[in-house]
């Protein structure tokens, strides 16, 4: 039985031997994509490799990357879906395409994992007006053995990936499909029986998608494939869901532990039981990348995952705190493979302690609460609704999210006002909750001129932080849309308006000085001994860039930046706030924007 290590372990081998360097997994938070929270693929940290910027490990890449899904999170709970998963991918940027792609992937899945050809389909794309069928694709297929009725054609819904924004790069995809079923697979296949499971999806991203909807030819021809590590692994181990698997185990074996009661079959775990230990897996990942739960974006989606594991702990009867117990076990599961989890074990509990105890206050006072809202309305009433505002009060005053609110109105045979919820969030909050939903819609980060200006503006930032504040400032997260960017960085206390002015003039002596801005490649160890900060520990392959802004900073990073810091023209903290605890948030503009 290959087990998920193995697989893991396997990919990763074969496409080293085919000439891929091995990356590491870059964090679950995106660095400078303004339209996620989090990492939701493996080609989401490539991007502007994929747009055509020179990767320092070259050309071939492989790596198994953390990712995190929300859209899926009320499915969570069902046989298949999951929040935190992870990628393997094989990347080409501007080297091989289609021949060599379909090759690897078909050797890979025939010889490595030993499948049988009886058992594999495939779907090309059929063409339309923006893109003619891919019969290059289905005559590779074709050529390696893969029968006529074994290749579908099917649209852009099926067939095409990206880009995930408006514009970008694009194209038609493969997907390889595995029989499940009991009996030999139909020799026609049909991609609508779900005894067919997706398991790996090749992309061929030859087009650029431009603004106005045209799809001019790249000149960059990429490869991008992402094959999901659970599903594959349950897939191959004949288990119609990745709960059955080893992975799972050790986690369902504490929670067992954790309430006393004997072990039953992977099979017959409760919904319950799947939610509790897929949101506790995600939240540990999230809080190893750096994370802790707050009141917007990464840390409000950490805070939901971790309070409805709590939640669906309580329904099953379990009032003892559980959550730091169900992550040791993930740290013991992954932390080999994702050492962070190892090195950040301590905060990792504590944050899930704090949270826990915090939620169970609050739990015991919003209940009563939510019970008197629902005792309120006389029982002939047919339409029975919390209001906006008062789903609101239990978010605002008991940490309610708005899931929970919705979930045990539910049970009592309510709906919520979501709506107005939202309405009445929206006045409270800078960001609406579902300006942030939004962002785990996926989308393909924003590298245009601007946005570089303001990236460059957060190294400057940075460096200007550490020199007032001190060293012990390290970038948490930054987010940069086409206005303003936004940098939240570790430091207990308020900033003095003192300090917000002398750091604001830093960053502009820095730009007056019209420094040039110059990029390396190197060592990571190089990179350390340069003195070159490096944030996010896990995220950086053997070679990494590093921009160099004059005197001032000296960073690894991806980039792109500006070419001169004079390009900034001036610069502006409208805002400085509490992000989460010991985290501080700034915003700030650049250029006219700041001359105002
Ligand atoms: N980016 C492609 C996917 O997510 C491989 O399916």
């Amino acid at each position: 039985m290959m087990t998920a290590n193995e697989l893991r372990r396997k990919y990763i081998e074969f496409f080293k031997k085919n000439g891929h360097a091995e990356i590491k997994s870059a964090s679950l938070i995106p660095d400078n994509d303004p339209t996620c929270l989090f990492t939701t693929a493996g080609m989401h940290p490539l991007v502007p490799y994929l747009q055509g910027a020179k990767h320092p490990s070259g050309t071939r890449l492989t790596d198994c990357q953390k990712c995190i899904r929300t859209g899926d999170i009320d499915e969570v709970g069902d046989a298949v879906h999951l929040t935190f998963f992870e990628m393997l991918g094989n990347w080409s940027l501007g080297d091989y395409f289609k021949e060599e792609a379909i090759n690897f992937s078909f050797t890979f899945l025939t010889k490595e994992l030993g499948i049988p050809i009886e058992q594999l389909a495939v779907t090309v794309f059929a063409g339309d007006e923006d893109c003619p069928f891919d019969a290059e694709a289905w005559q590779i297929w074709n050529n390696l053995g893969i029968p006529a009725e074994r290749i579908a054609k099917l649209g852009k819904k099926d067939n095409w990936w990206g880009p995930a924004g408006t514009t970008g790069p694009c194209g038609p995809d493969t997907e390889m499909f595995y029989w499940t079923g009991p009996q030999p697979a139909p020799q026609v296949f049909d991609p609508e029986n779900k005894l067919w499971v997706e398991i790996w999806n090749d992309v061929f991203m030859q087009y650029h998608k431009n603004a106005e909807g045209k799809f001019e030819p790249l000149s960059q021809r990429n490869v991008d494939t992402g094959m999901g590590l659970e599903r594959v692994t349950a897939v191959l181990q004949g288990k119609p869901s990745c709960y059955e698997t080893e992975i799972f185990a050790p986690l369902f074996a504490e929670l067992d532990a954790i309430r006393g009661v004997p072990g039953v079959p992977a099979n017959e775990r409760t919904s319950s039981e799947r939610i509790i230990v897929d949101h506790l897996r995600a939240a540990t990942f999230i809080i190893g990348d750096g994370i802790t739960p707050g009141r917007v974006d990464q840390p409000y989606v950490l805070r939901r995952l971790i309070r409805r594991a709590i939640r669906e702990g309580r329904k099953l009867g379990i009032t003892t705190e559980f959550a730091a117990r169900i992550a040791k076990q993930v740290i013991a599961g992954f932390g080999e493979f994702y050492p962070e989890l190892v090195n950040n074990a301590e905060m990792i509990c504590s944050e899930l302690e704090r949270e826990e105890k915090q939620f169970a206050a609050a739990l015991e006072h919003g209940t009563k609460e939510f019970q008197k809202l629902i005792d309120r309305v006389p029982p002939h009433i047919a339409k029975k609704v919390i209001s906006g505002k008062n789903a609101f009060n239990l978010y605002e005053t008991y940490g309610f999210p708005l899931e929970l609110t919705v979930e045990m109105a539910k049970e009592q045979g309510f709906a919520v006002d979501v709506d107005g919820f939202q309405a009445a969030y929206a006045k409270h909050q800078e960001l609406s909750r579902a300006g942030a939903e939004q962002k785990f819609k996926g989308g393909l980060a924003d590298h245009s001129e601007e946005t570089a200006k303001l990236h460059t503006a957060t190294h400057l930032l940075h460096a200007a932080l550490r020199k007032v504040l001190g060293t012990h400032v390290e970038q948490r997260g930054s987010n940069i849309t086409a206005e303003r960017l936004r940098f939240d960085f570790c430091h207990p206390d308020k900033m003095t308006p003192e300090q917000i002015q002398e750091v604001q003039a830093l960053v502009n002596d820095a730009i007056e000085r019209k420094l040039p801005i110059s990029c390396e490649e190197m060592s990571v160890d190089a990179a350390r001994e340069a003195g070159a900060m490096g944030l996010f520990g896990n995220k950086y392959g053997d070679v990494v860039k590093v921009y160099t802004m004059g005197d001032v900073s000296k960073e690894i990073c991806g980039g792109p930046h500006a070419a001169n810091t004079g390009d900034l023209v001036k610069f502006k903290i409208l805002k400085e706030e509490s992000s989460s605890r010991g985290v501080r948030r700034i915003k700030a503009v650049i250029g006219e924007a700041a001359s105002k």
